[in-house]
């Protein structure tokens, strides 16, 4: 809801620590929180932001209220410029990759979209360019994407204290993957690990910066990619770590020797998971990556690990199954964490 329609944009509830999450989905359910401004801890009490009074609370008006950051408005900027049929279609979400922004248009704002590149260029000063979005295809995922503003689209994203340098028109960096980077950044320690489909170092960067493994052995078929994985570890200085091959993980994955393998492709994982198993050692721990059917999550998944182990004659613990995003309509990307037992 608009600020201005509530004259107080500071009005908030204050409540007691213990009583605050309480209070906080009573005010939710209500439908009078604020959600432009941050819940806030203050010593022993917490505010919660509303837009009226909530009977029954103790209200006060903030004094340092903390806003969050608005997306900015592509219908706003170009209100003067297109039909009010147009402007119903314009992205209200975008991702930005170092200096890049990349966007997704509806085909029938093609006409507009130079136009739409620049308004983007003008709310992120810091970026230089801006890529039109078409989707992921081939073997090596790479994305489909147009220039639309700008012309530079070698970039450096920095996440959670990570370097990756990547050139957005060519290689995908998936933003809806951040918590699953995150997750893999937390593992792995003192272990042999096996990066299978490696792309730019998406796992295998978060793992070996804060996780310390012996060894990371980080598969990657194609050359684009490659490059940059190899400059990735030069610049995270994880060279003792992370040893980057170029090749097809089918020809090149060792067997009967990892403490964890990580198989970050989707929609044809399957195709390899006997050889992603058959690289643990007993014992070892292996993170499955597949789409699947929304109503299928987790089973199909977990089906696969279960009936390739047993292939090979060894058992699969399954430990977790992470839904790391929607990946298209009635699809979803999943994960599954197996402990391989077992013979070599
Ligand atoms: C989907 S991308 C990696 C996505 C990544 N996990 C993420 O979080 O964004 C998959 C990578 O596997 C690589 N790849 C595909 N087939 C391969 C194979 N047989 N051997 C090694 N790498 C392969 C592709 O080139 C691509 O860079």
């Amino acid at each position: 809801m608009s600020r201005a329609i509530f004259g107080n944009i500071r009005l908030a509830v204050r409540a007691e620590r213990e009583n605050a999450d309480a209070t906080l989905k009573r005010v939710a359910s209500l439908g009078l929180l604020d959600r432009s401004r941050k819940v806030l801890e203050r010593g022993c009490y917490v505010e919660i932001p509303v837009t009226k009074s909530v009977s029954g609370c103790e209200m006060i008006t903030q004094e340092k209220p903390a806003f969050y950051k608005r997306t900015p408005d592509l219908a706003e900027a170009l209100q003067s410029e297109l039909s009010l049929a147009d402007l119903d279609l314009l992205p209200r979400g975008w991702y930005i990759q170092g200096s890049v922004i990349v966007v997704k248009i509806h085909p029938d704002l093609s006409r507009h979209q130079y136009r739409i590149g620049q308004a983007l260029l003008d709310f992120y000063p810091r970026c230089c360019t801006v890529l039109r979005d078409h989707g992921i295809e081939g073997r090596f995922r790479e994305p489909v994407r147009e220039t639309i503003a700008g012309f530079k689209t070698e970039t450096v994203h920095r996440e959670n204290g990570v370097i990756f340098n990547l050139d957005a028109a060519k290689v995908m960096f998936s933003a809806g993957n951040l918590k699953e980077r995150m997750r893999m950044s937390l593992l792995g320690k003192d272990e042999f690990v096996v990066d299978m489909f490696a792309g730019i170092g998406y796992f295998t960067l978060q793992m070996a910066v804060h996780s310390r493994p012996r060894r990371i052995m980080a598969i990657e078929l194609n050359p684009n990619a490659y490059q940059f994985l190899c400059q990735n570890i030069r610049e995270n200085h994880v060279e003792d770590i992370v040893e980057p091959i170029l090749g097809d993980c089918t020809e090149v994955t060792p067997v009967g020797v990892a403490d964890r393998v990580v198989m970050g492709m989707v929609q044809v994982t399957d195709r390899f998971l006997l050889k992603g198993i058959q690289a643990l050692r007993p014992g070892g721990i292996l993170h499955y990556h597949q789409t699947i059917p929304t109503v299928m999550h987790p089973a199909r998944a977990v089906q696969d690990v279960t009936d390739a182990a047993k292939i090979l004659g060894r058992r699969a613990e399954i430990l977790r199954c992470v839904r790391v995003k929607k990946y298209s309509p009635g699809m979803v990307h999943a994960v599954v964490d197996a402990r391989i037992e077992g013979a070599r």
